[in-house]
């Protein structure tokens, strides 16, 4: 056999058994403290600043979340994934970042956030809570 090719199986072996490497923190049966040290021992500096960042959806791709480890996403106020955006459309939209995430060097799940008030007041057709009714009634004098 040509020694180059039987270089080339070796690096291909190689990377197959790297692949299916056993990953600690990855395991559901070990401890948490376990599996925290493990996945922070693994971490670079840039993905520890990454997984500290909460962006806004609006200018993001799943591309910036794997490449910079982003470790959270937000609606603000407003940034919905269309106008009249159906609970699918929502699920959809987050798996779609949520795939970038995943796709990370360490594949660690993104976080979600919402900033919703009353009810989940983005969210096209959703109830919506009357909060402020409700505080303004704690005002009300007890006079029998
Ligand atoms: C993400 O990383 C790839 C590979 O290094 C690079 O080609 C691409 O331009 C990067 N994209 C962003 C948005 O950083
Ligand atoms: C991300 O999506 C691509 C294209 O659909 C798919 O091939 C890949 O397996 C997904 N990655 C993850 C981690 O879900």
């Amino acid at each position: 056999m040509n020694p180059r090719l039987v270089g080339l199986l070796f690096l291909c072996v190689c990377t197959a058994l790297a692949e299916s490497e056993y990953i600690k923190y990855k395991d559901p049966q070990q401890p948490i403290n376990t599996r925290i040290r493990d996945l922070m021992r693994r971490m670079t500096l840039g993905e520890k600043i990454g997984q500290m960042m909460q962006l806004e959806r609006a200018n993001i791709t799943p591309e910036i979340m794997r490449n910079y480890s982003i470790g959270s996403l937000l609606s603000a106020g407003g940034s919905v994934p269309r106008p009249r955006a159906t609970p699918e459309d929502w699920v959809n939209m987050v798996n779609y970042y949520q795939n970038g995430s995943l796709s990370s060097r360490l594949g660690v799940p993104m976080l979600y956030g919402v900033d919703a008030v009353h009810g989940h007041n983005n969210v096209y057709k959703a109830t919506i809570f009357p909060h402020n009714i409700g505080l303004g009634a704690t005002r009300q004098v007890y006079n029998p």
